[in-house]
Parts: structure tokens; sequence; C-alpha cells
């Protein structure tokens, strides 16, 4: 075994699984680009305190974060997520609203890796700040759908809820830790501790012995005050209207303190229970606020590319595109001249392969079946005194021999 390898949680991601990885982002990009999202790239690194604002009380904040203190004496951690550093962006540049940004790449929490579950993983995401339009709710809730629909997944469940407004949150939580408190010694001994720290985060416990407890709590929906009701009402209405469809489901509690009214989440209902949620997301109106900016709404949603990914394999769409090479050039006469047609060809645009270190003219075509291009062209010491290649169709086992100066020409001839 080598002396080092990846640290337990962290990944290689190679070819082709990259070009896999490449295609997801371009076609989120392809999705939510031409609905006025522009790409963000906030910093891996920020101040502890961005993503503290993500909630004190989360195990995301209190159990998974890599923090440290760097040479500067400054506390930073990387970041578990994106939106925090998106609203401190927003409060640093105050751009203009609706401020709408989609963003891709790397997250780190220290969790226990498992399928599906890693200590860096990527997210790609869509934030939109600075407007409480519940139909700007739905907008990024279909974005996320149709994202879905254009990877060819199916099986795809979306659930929603509100956690009303602040307000009606705080009072909902209080009416959670006393219902709870009084019930205390039918919890989990986890969900007891989950009690102290966060009474909201008990309803999301998988664990049996919870279940009958959290079906009889107190629903949230018995807590929104008309304003939150009237909100959730419109987003019903816009997703009813554009044809997605949800389950609503008010034991829906997201893992992250920000949330205020909308909740969504995505479940992929071919993966297990326990690691179910292709991505999520939902209103967090007083984020900025938090971290120092204008009171600004604002609503958005991450996938786990690693999670959907997964749901792609076992709804067998979605696979990684093809690397083969159209044309594999076989030069016999020392390489040269696999160099300059390689390169010609390269420069317009045919993906092109060769060997090298001078093989056989066995293995140099060995190679070019192996590769998977369509097209081998040929160059020995003939064709080099007669200005020629021999372009020979792999499929179909013909070949010609053709001008070397209208090599390009003929390749369009012969395999389009
Ligand atoms: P989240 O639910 O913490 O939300 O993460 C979103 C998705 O990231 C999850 O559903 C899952 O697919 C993936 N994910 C999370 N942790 C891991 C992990 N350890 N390994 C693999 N995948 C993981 C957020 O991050 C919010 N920032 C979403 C949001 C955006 N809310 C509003 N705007």
């Amino acid at each position: 075994m080598p002396e080092f390898q990846t640290s337990p949680g962290m990944r290689d991601v190679l070819p082709p699984d990259s070009g896999r990885w490449r295609a997801f982002v371009d076609r989120f990009a392809g999705t939510v680009g031409p609905a006025g999202y522009g790409l963000v790239a906030p910093p891996l690194l920020e101040d502890l305190g961005v993503f503290q604002r993500v909630g004190e009380a989360t195990d995301v904040v209190s159990k998974e974060m890599y923090d440290f203190v760097d040479k500067g004496g400054r506390h930073v951690a990387l970041r578990p997520e994106q939106t925090a550093g998106v609203c401190r962006a927003f409060v640093q540049h105050r751009p203009a609203t609706p401020w709408k940004v989609w963003y891709h790449g790397p997250n780190f929490r220290y969790e226990k890796p498992q399928r599906g579950r890693y200590r860096q993983f990527d997210q790609v995401g869509v934030e939109a700040l600075g407007s409480d339009d519940p139909y700007l709710d739905v907008e990024v809730i279909a974005l996320a759908w149709d994202f879905f629909a254009a990877l060819g997944l199916r099986r795809v469940r979306l659930v929603l809820n509100s956690l009303g407004e602040p307000d009606d949150r705080a009072a909902y939580v209080r009416a959670l830790a006393g219902w709870f408190g009084d019930r205390r010694e039918e919890l989990t001994k986890e969900s007891q501790e989950t009690l102290v720290r966060n009474p909201l985060r008990v309803l999301d416990s998988k664990r049996d012995a919870d279940q009958a407890l959290v079906a009889a709590a107190p629903r949230i929906h018995d807590f929104w005050s008309p304003s939150a009701a009237a909100h959730f009402a419109d987003v019903r209405r816009g997703l009813d209207h554009l044809a997605v469809p949800y389950v609503v489901d008010d034991r829906l509690v997201r893992g992250l303190d920000y949330y205020r009214r909308t909740t969504f989440e995505f479940q992929g209902l071919t993966l297990d229970s326990a690691q179910n949620a292709l991505g999520g997301g939902g209103r967090y109106d007083g984020l900025v606020e938090d971290l120092g900016g204008p009171a600004t709404p604002g609503v958005g949603f991450a996938l786990g590319v690693d999670r959907t990914l997964i749901a792609c394999d076992d709804e067998g769409v979605f696979g990684a595109p093809d690397p083969s090479p159209r044309v594999f050039v076989v030069d016999t006469t020392g390489g040269f001249q696999a160099l300059s047609i390689a390169n010609e060809l390269r420069r317009a645009g045919v993906p092109t392969e060769r060997s090298y270190d001078q093989r056989s003219m066995k293995s140099q075509m060995k190679a070019a079946d192996r590769s998977g291009a369509s097209i081998a062209v040929i160059v020995g010491s003939d064709e080099v005194a007669s200005g020629t290649v021999i372009l020979r169709s792999l499929r179909r086992a013909s070949q010609e021999s053709v001008p070397r100066e209208k090599l390009i020409e003929h390749l369009e001839r012969i395999e389009p």
C-alpha cells in the first residue's frame, strides 16, 4: 500500500468520471443561465463567524466544521455550504437586487463517511437575494425540478414545508421544547440530547423508537401567521400552475438554522432513506442582516453532486460522456508526422489521439482500436514521400489514400 492515500471521506475524481462531473455542472449552468443566474465563486475559506450564522445549534456548525487559526491569528473555516458565503459576498459588494447567482464546488463537513456522505463533497446551487415574492420561491424550485428532468431523472420527490415567519417559528420551537420536554423519557437518548440543543431537529429523527412521539407532536401549520400561510399558499399555487408535483410534509425541518417560511427537499426515491436527500433549500430572510447587511430576503437551494449522480446511476441516465477521440494518428516514421497531423486536427476541433514512444505499426493500430476512434490516419514513409495519408475507417475496415493537405475535407466525407 502506498504511504499516502486520500483521507477518510475524501476522494479523487478521475477520468472518465470527472468528465461526467463537468457535464453535470455544464448542464446545471445550461438550466439556470437562461433564468438570469450568473456564476458566483466565493472562496473556500472564510471567517468562522460567517458560517456560525448558519446556526450554532446545528451539527454542521457545532460538530462538523473544519476550522483552524491561520498564521495571521484569524479563526477561519473551510465552507460547509455556500449560502452563507454568498450572503457575505452580497453584504460586501452590495450588488443591485434581485441578485441571482449560481455556484458549484466543494464543501467540507466532518461527517461519518459512507455511500453518499463524504467529508469533501460538491454541490451546485442557486441563490436569489432581494425579493420575497413567493413566485421567486417557485422559480427557484422549478429550476431544480427542470434540472432533474434535464438529467433524465424521474424518481425524485419534492417535499415542501413552511417554517413560518421568525416569530411563528420561535413560538413553534418553544411549543416543541415544552411538549417533548414533558415526554422526555419516551424519546431515545440521542433525541433527548437533540432536544436540549435544537428542539426542531427532534422532528428529523430517523430512529424508529421516536416515530410515534414525532407523529403526535405539535404541527407547524398551527403556528403560521396569516402572512406565512398566504406566502405558502402562493408557492403552492405557482407550483401547481407549472405542474411541478410535490408533497407537503410539515415534519420537514432542514439541517441548517437560517430557514424562514418556505423549505423544501428533493428526495431520490431509489436511494436509502437515510441518505436520500439529493438537495434542498428554502428562504433565509434574516441571514443577510445577521451578516451585517441591510434586511434582504433570500431563497435558494443546493444539490449534492454525488447523490444526484448516484440517483442517475440507479435510473440508468446521464452516464459519463464518451471520452473517445474521433481520429487516431498512426505514424511509423518516428512521430513527427503524428505531432503535426494531430496538432492540425485538434486546432480544427477534431478530437484526436496518437501513440508515443515510436511503437510498431501493429501496436499503434491496436491502440487506435482500443481508443474508440472511428478513423485512423496512417502515415508511413511512402505517404510522406507522396504527400498523402491513409484514411482507414475503423468501423468498416475500409481505407483509401488522400492528399495530406485535403485531410480534413476527406474526414468529413468519410465519416461526418
Ligand atoms: P444541505 O441540505 O445541507 O443544504 O445540503 C444540500 C445537499 O448537499 C444535500 O441534500 C446533499 O445532497 C448534499 N450534501 C450535504 N452534505 C453532504 C455530505 N457530507 N456528502 C455528500 N453530500 C452532501 C445546504 O447546503 C444549503 N446551503 C442549501 C441552500 C441553498 N439553502 C438555501 N440556499
